[in-house]
């Protein structure tokens, strides 16, 4: 076990755990943020994204020893109000089904349009291709997509 000081959702957290443990079981068991989900569990369905200095990667592939002075930004920290452009497109768009994917997709969503605002249909199907949705929303996601691009640059 190993003392962690971890940035997370702006603040500083503290977690004495394995310095194996992946990031994911970090969150959900150690800090109670249990909007990341577990799908998989190796790095193939995109469930746990989380961003990590703004890029998205797989909390369940991400041992917490490696996540050093990085600014962890889960789902529950994306907007305070819950009202990020992605997720007033996501509900403008009523994009989910059961939901259980939609944390991941949101999370990789809003990665793609900070490093590229206007992404064409192709950018957004590359960038996408790792989170799966199992209810089959992609449809919805992408047009979500699109409208927060175009809100956000309008
Ligand atoms: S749970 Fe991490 S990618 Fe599936
Ligand atoms: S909304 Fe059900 S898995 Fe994507």
């Amino acid at each position: 076990m190993a003392v962690f000081k971890l940035k997370i959702n702006g603040k500083s957290r503290e977690v004495d755990v394995d310095p194996f443990t992946p990031l994911l079981w970090v969150l959900r068991d150690h800090l109670g943020l249990v909007g990341t989900k577990f799908g998989c569990g190796i790095a193939q369905c995109g469930a746990c994204t989380v961003h990590v200095d703004g890029n998205a990667v797989r909390s369940c592939q991400m041992p917490v020893q490696l996540i050093g002075e990085g600014e962890v930004t889960t789902i529950e920290g994306l907007s305070e109000e819950g009202d990020h452009p992605v997720q007033k497109a996501w509900l403008e768009q009523d994009v989910p089904q059961c939901g259980y994917c939609q944390a991941g997709q949101i999370m990789s969503a809003t990665a793609l349009l900070k490093q590229n605002p206007n992404p064409t249909d192709e950018e957004i199907e590359t960038a996408m291709s790792g989170n799966i949705c199992r209810c089959g929303t992609y449809t919805r996601i992408k047009r979500a997509i699109k409208s927060a691009s175009q809100n956000q640059n309008a």
